[in-house]
């Protein structure tokens, strides 16, 4: 996730761009550049981290003009370096381009354009855009855009300017959000409304598949095909905090409603579904390697181990490699039995969870090899490891986690299907359904995400109790550690998660009419048995809160409140069924006047042993 702003008017560029970087910097701080034009000369200038580098460059170096781009970088594609800091320019510096989203097919395209005498400055995905289009322009822009946007697989929101052509924007959008914005006779492009809002609260949403041309007469906007469209600007009324989380009260809700679109862009070139296969670039183990492993010991913390916890259940299923999860804190001060056929899956959102990093530093001198899943390209734990397969959730900004543990889920799922085909324990067929059926998520995520409302008023009957149990079996278990995780961090509510079957071993004492029991009792093979639980909680005079499968009418018969999750196959149900728990937390918390970002004695990120 990356933010990008643009200018076309009366005033000096920078004054727009810079402060419109600086509100975009929540999507991504690894790098930031600007471009503007001036007397037939690009003047670019980019930095290495935060916007205020930038600046500081800005200071030592000024630009003139009153055109331009700007760019803040989450990086994906290209570690975060001055050389991978947008904007990109083709071989003869004619065209700039700023851009936020994924080139799948730039490989290919970067190989043909290689072929072909095209001069690469970049590791990005980005700069081969750029090149594709100067390969397509003869004398109109907007055809060569046009053309390069045709050959590209993936999501983009760009900018680009020509210096032939010094009063022109051109933009599009794919997947990626971009707003056009606009005020007497000047006129601005944004990822989100946030980065103009100072300027204006005039805006027009561009569509996917869609691109437009700002000059000083006008805003044009055609589809990809061609064909005219005329939009109605619309009036925002957001404060300038509200936008800057996009409308939403808090970090946390927005970043829980960005599922969909994260765990898409998670999937993005990962997966083939005719073919059953998955794309895993960043592993850096070789197919023999791969094949030779015997175990497999996933370690993290916090959300990140909760996450370990539903992968052990997917790997074991999917490849039969036996795997055993352990919380970095402990797994650190252990003498482990480790060989070379050992593989060590560390999972950390930030990469630089302080024992995290300890729990895998050395363990190479065992021998086994460690991939990382981590969401900061360039994070400690990324040097300390073998592979490094990225979410792609983009800066996660609440302290309590939530993309990034879906996104987790995400690629567990995938590396258990891609260690099942190579232990040839499933087959193409099953991997096709599996990967089918993994892109349904997004979608279903979006259904369920339309029931806030229901969770919103279980959250007002609820939100003065002080104590929860939840209750979970097999990967449901994992799901009731992070729901009551979720719970106790954001509204400091005393919550515990426990297996279902557990619960008669001690915790059944503590239900009574004050005692919410938030239950996973979704379909699968242990839902009869989940059952007689929910019945020894309702005999108890326990209160019901049930998360179960859409259509399941048997269950409300015992249950106070019933949560229905999307019909999908059992192995995806913890990506979906921890949404509304997230929320559940989320709402208590904000009813009981708590501040569900930063929750008092945390951190973001947990840099102390
Ligand atoms: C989750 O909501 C927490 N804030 C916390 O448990 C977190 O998951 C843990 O500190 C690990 O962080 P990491 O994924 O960045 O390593």
């Amino acid at each position: 996730m990356c933010g990008i702003v643009g200018y076309l008017g009366k005033r000096e560029a920078i004054k727009i761009l810079l402060p419109g970087l600086k509100n975009l910097e929540y999507r991504g701080y690894d790098s930031a550049g600007i471009v503007t034009l001036d007397q037939d000369k690009f003047n670019i200038r980019r930095s290495l981290g935060k916007v205020a580098n930038l600046e500081k460059i800005l200071r030592e170096k000024p630009v003139k003009g009153r055109i331009g781009l700007g760019h803040t970088r989450w990086a994906t594609h290209g570690r975060p370096s001055e050389m991978n800091a947008h904007p990109h320019t083709d071989c003869k510096k004619n065209l700039v381009i700023v851009h936020n989203g994924i080139i799948e097919n730039y490989q290919s395209l970067k190989a043909e354009l290689k072929r072909e005498g095209h001069q690469f400055n970049s590791e990005t995905d980005t700069e081969v855009l750029v090149h594709l289009i100067e390969k397509y322009l003869k004398n109109n822009l907007e055809e060569a855009l046009k053309k390069a946007l045709k050959r590209i697989k993936g999501s983009y929101a760009l900018g680009l300017i020509w210096k032939e052509e010094p009063e022109k924007i051109l933009a599009a959008r794919n997947e990626s959000p971009l707003v056009i914005g606009m005020k007497d006779g000047e006129y601005f492009i944004a990822s989100d409304i946030s980065a103009i809002l100072r300027e204006t609260r005039k805006v027009i949403d561009l569509g996917n598949g869609e691109m437009v041309t700002l000059t000083r007469k006008g805003v044009r906007i055609k589809t990809l095909k061609g064909k005219i469209k005329i939009k109605k600007p619309r009036r925002i009324s957001w404060n300038p905090a509200l936008a800057e989380k996009a409308g939403y009260h808090h970090f946390m809700l927005k970043e829980i409603y960005e599922q969909p679109r994260v765990i898409e862009e998670t999937l993005r070139g990962r997966t083939s579904e005719e073919k059953g296969e998955i794309y895993l670039e960043g592993i850096g183990l070789k197919k023999e390697e791969l094949k030779r492993i015997g175990r497999i010991i996933i370690t993290g913390c916090g959300t990140s181990w909760h996450a370990g916890l539903v992968g052990e259940y997917l790997i074991e299923e999917y490849s039969r490699i036996p795997v055993e999860v352990e919380y970095a804190s402990e797994f650190r001060y252990r003498n482990p039995i480790i060989d070379k056929e050992t593989l060590i899956i560390a999972i950390s959102q930030s990469g630089e969870t302080a024992d995290t990093l300890a729990a895998v530093k050395g363990i190479e001198k065992k021998g086994a090899k460690i991939i990382s899943i981590c969401n900061v390209m360039d994070s400690s734990l990324t040097k300390f490891s073998d592979g490094v397969i990225f979410t792609r959730a983009g800066p996660e900004i609440g302290v309590a986690s939530t993309k990034a543990f879906t996104t987790q889920l995400t690629m567990l799922y995938l590396i258990s299907i891609f260690l099942g085909k190579i232990k040839n324990i499933i087959s193409r067929q099953v991997a096709k359904r599996m990967i089918g059926e993994l892109r349904q998520i997004p979608k279903r995520l979006e259904v369920l995400l339309k029931d806030e409302k229901r969770i919103i008023e279980i959250a007002e009957r609820y939100y003065r109790r002080n104590n929860f149990l939840y209750l979970g079996r097999g990967k449901g278990f994992p799901i009731a550690l992070e729901g009551a995780l979720k719970l106790k961090e954001v509204s400091y509510i005393h919550a515990e998660g426990y297996p279902a079957a557990e619960m008669k071993h001690g915790p059944i004492a503590l239900v009574d009419k004050n005692m919410p029991v938030v239950v996973l009792a979704l379909r699968g093979r242990r839902y009869e048995k989940i059952l007689s639980n929910i019945e020894e909680i309702k005999t108890r005079g326990g209160k019901l809160i049930v998360l179960a499968t859409q259509g399941d009418k048997t269950i409300r018969r015992n249950a106070d409140e019933v949560i229905y999750i999307p019909d999908v196959s059992v192995p995806l149900t913890p990506i979906l069924a921890v949404v509304p728990l997230q929320l559940l937390a989320y709402h208590i918390a904000v009813k009981r006047g708590c501040s569900p970002d930063q929750p008092r004695n945390l951190a973001k990120s947990v840099t102390v042993e």
